[in-house]
């Protein structure tokens, strides 16, 4: 095992009801922005909820924040950020909600010329204006880490940052809000938080013993409660279930002492940023060719997954290893996602190109636990998966 420090700050409120307890968690002296997506707080109740618990403060508001938080939209919020005085932020909505804010929270603190520049230096943010969260949909872990993802249309571009700094404070996760989620959001966040524990296991093996029985009791709770909560997100047992999975799916804990990947998000963010596929599904796209093209380097632990997970008991590792990828790629279709990216768009042709040249002239000569995956590499493994 690797020598590792781990802290994680973030206060989880977990369970029914408890968007009440939100008044407690903000001090009384606060000047709060409220920050929301498109408006579906606002239909299924989670809005009123937030309201009455914010009776007592002064809340500006600031909803549109779309799906992939785009840069020029949460520049308009630092605006009102300055203007209103705001000393502290309430997000309330998924990844893209709460990716935004962390933006935000950084963004505040930033004394550079662009903003943007957050993005691109690959310095950690060390300081941010104080926020909270209410999640509204599980799949990104945000809620309990402290990495964040924007989007930037103009140029085409989707960047992660963050900070030790950008955890956070508190996030109150109710299970009931699920009820009201679309299914193919639903199954997006079973394919996103299977996706970010593949990322931390599907290396090497590397002595991590509870970290990857972490790692494969996860999979296999996703996997056990998915075909639940995709015909009954209102199933609460279901529904704690899967917040929870989604949530130790990225919140540190089972990436720590052991190799990480990461090729797979890197190269998803690609397809999302080129051409508007959600985030789930551009890793559904790619991770089944991303381990058919590592397999000699993968193979140890694509066979113990497929072993321990999916209970293939025959065959040599090799073996064990492709039904390991054969399984992931039935999972993903079995909860609804297509893992081509010719069933996403017919403008396919040409992007193993441009994703390649992207990680050149970014200097990503080497991603994934060896630092070895070249940017031809990656041309090769997104021209697999058209
Ligand atoms: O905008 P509204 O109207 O709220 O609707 C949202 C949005 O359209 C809707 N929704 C959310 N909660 C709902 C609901 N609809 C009904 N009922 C509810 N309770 O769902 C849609 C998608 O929301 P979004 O926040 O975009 O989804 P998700 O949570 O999947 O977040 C995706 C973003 O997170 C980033 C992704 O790249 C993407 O930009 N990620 C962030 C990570 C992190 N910070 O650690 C890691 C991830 O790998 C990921 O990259
Ligand atoms: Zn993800």
């Amino acid at each position: 095992m690797n020598n590792f420090e781990f802290k994680n700050p973030t206060k989880i409120i977990f369970g029914k009801g408890k968007i009440a307890n939100l008044s407690k968690e903000i001090p009384a002296n606060a000047k709060i922005l409220l920050l929301y997506g498109g408006g579906s707080i606002k239909s299924n109740g989670v809005y009123e909820q937030v309201k009455k618990a914010l009776s007592s403060f002064d809340v500006v508001e600031f909803g549109g924040i779309p799906a992939n938080p785009e840069y020029a939209v949460l520049m308009e919020a630092l605006k009102v950020i300055k203007s209103e005085k705001i000393t502290f932020l309430l997000a309330v909505g998924g990844g893209s909600v709460i990716d935004g804010t962390k933006f935000l929270s950084a963004a505040t603190e930033y004394e550079g010329e662009t903003p943007w520049d957050l993005l691109t230096s690959g310095k950690p943010s060390l300081k941010g204006m104080p926020f909270g969260t209410i999640l509204t949909l599980p799949a990104t872990g945000s809620e309990m880490n402290s990495g964040y993802v924007i989007t930037r249309k103009e140029t085409k571009e989707k960047l992660a940052s963050g900070g030790p700094a950008l955890f956070p404070l508190f996030s109150i996760l109710d299970p009931q809000v699920i009820s009201s989620i679309p299914q193919i959001q639903i199954a997006n966040g079973l394919v996103d938080a299977f996706t970010h524990v593949m990322e931390q296991y599907m290396t090497y093996p590397a002595n991590g013993l509870l970290q990857d029985r972490f790692a494969e009791s996860i999979l296999q709770t996703l996997v056990e409660i998915a075909p639940a909560i995709l015909k009954n997100p209102s199933d609460y047992n279901a529904a704690s279930n899967f917040m929870w999975s989604c949530t130790m799916a990225l919140n540190g804990l089972i990436g720590e002492g052991v190799p990480g990947d990461w090729a797979v998000h890197m190269m998803g963010h690609e397809l999302t940023a080129m051409f508007g596929i959600d985030h789930a599904r551009t890793l559904a796209i790619i991770a089944p060719s991303h381990y058919r093209y590592n397999i000699e380097t993968k193979k140890e632990k694509l066979a113990q997954y497929a072993e321990r997970v999916w209970g293939v008991t025959n065959g040599t590792i090799e073996e064990k290893a492709k039904a390991g990828i054969d399984k992931t790629e039935e999972f993903f279709h079995s909860v609804g996602i297509k893992t081509k990216l010719s069933e996403y768009t017919a403008e396919f042709a040409g992007t193993a190109e441009i994703v390649s040249k992207r990680f050149t002239d970014r200097g990503w000569m080497g991603l994934g636990e060896h630092q070895k995956l070249a940017p031809a590499d990656a041309a090769k493994i997104v021209e697999m998966s058209y």
